[in-house]
């Protein structure tokens, strides 16, 4: 927050008109308007969140300069003025779990000019890591209550999960999985990364996280070597783990972003071997509506209660 709070003060000049895509409890929106925006355009697609932060803004003085637009950035047509500066954070663990590439060049399309953007780039990075929790955690839940649960804990091993992942366990350095600026880049459909023969230890999965530039001189990331974050990495299992590799690494990831949540599909390849991380998690529904009426339901709400996403 206080990364975003210096690169906002540096970005958002008095008078600017801004969008704050995904803007969630509209803190980065809050901040705009503290640094001299005039208007800001919060763009969130649940109800909910809007209804707490249009309370927030009321409650911090600003409830006159927000204005809250509940859509899909998707199915955003146009903006009620022309934009300045373009806010968001829908970063996620590895730096493009949200679509943040996307978002922006949409919503930078629909504007008569470019806006300046924030971050103005994030950096996708990428570590073969030793990580035997992995196998620990799936073999632990090979049975239930005396229930045989194997098949189930050998899908649960090759699904993307986000965890800690400490300096120890990287066992090659970083390699940049992609770089892009806001506005201009869209993530690609496939992503590469190469390395040498680890010296030691079982590579049992590949870790990916970011670095962003916010503005300036000032960047965020939820690398490993970095302070903790509430991101954490995300990790991708290779299990039952390599072995000892002799053979480079090549890693490929294709990601792609539904709104429930990324669904990606990778490739680790040495030698004569190949892993592939569980596609079957691609054949996963679209978005929240389509897994609501998948499972026959039209809202997943209890009066009173949020509306939850699955
Ligand atoms: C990581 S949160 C950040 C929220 C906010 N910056 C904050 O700190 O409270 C991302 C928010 O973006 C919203 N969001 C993600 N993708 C979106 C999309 N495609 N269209 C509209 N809202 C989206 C989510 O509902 C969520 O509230």
């Amino acid at each position: 927050m206080s990364a975003y709070r210096a690169a906002i003060e540096r970005t958002v000049r008095p008078g600017d008109v801004v969008a704050d895509l995904g803007s969630g409890s509209g803190v980065l929106g809050m901040m705009c308007a503290r640094a001299g925006a005039a208007r800001v355009f919060c763009v969130e697609r649940n109800e909910y969140m809007i209804g707490l932060a249009r309370g927030l803004a009321r409650d911090n003085g600003f409830g006159d300069r927000l204005e809250f637009l509940h859509t899909r950035i998707e199915d955003l047509t146009a903006f009620p003025a022309p934009v300045d500066v373009i806010v968001s954070e829908t970063m996620g663990a590895a730096g493009m779990d949200e679509g943040i590439f996307q978002l922006f060049s949409r919503c930078v399309s629909l504007l008569p000019r470019p806006p300046r953007c924030l971050p103005t780039r994030v950096r996708v990075l990428a570590a073969p890591l030793a990580f035997p929790e992995l196998a620990l955690r799936a073999s632990r839940g090979k049975r239930v209550e005396g229930l045989d649960f194997s098949s189930l804990a050998a899908g649960v091993g090759h699904i993307p999960q986000v965890l800690p992942v400490t300096p120890g366990m990287l066992l090659a350095p970083p390699r940049t999985l992609f770089s892009g600026e806001l506005g201009v880049d869209l993530a690609p459909e496939r992503l590469e990364a190469a390395w040498d023969p680890p010296p030691s230890g079982s590579v049992d999965a590949i870790g990916l996280w970011f670095s962003a530039d916010l503005a300036d001189g000032i960047i965020l990331s939820n690398g490993p070597e970095g302070p903790d974050t509430h991101w954490n990495q995300l990790v991708l299992p290779v299990l039952p783990g390599l072995g000892a590799v002799n053979s480079p690494l090549e890693l490929v990831v294709w990601p792609r972003f539904v709104a429930a949540g990324p669904r990606w599909k990778w490739s680790l390849t040495w030698g004569e071997n190949t892993h592939v991380g569980d596609p079957a998690t691609l054949d996963a529904p679209e978005s929240v509506e389509d897994w609501l009426k998948e499972w026959g339901v039209t809202r997943l709400s209890v009066s009173g209660s949020p509306p939850r996403e699955p």
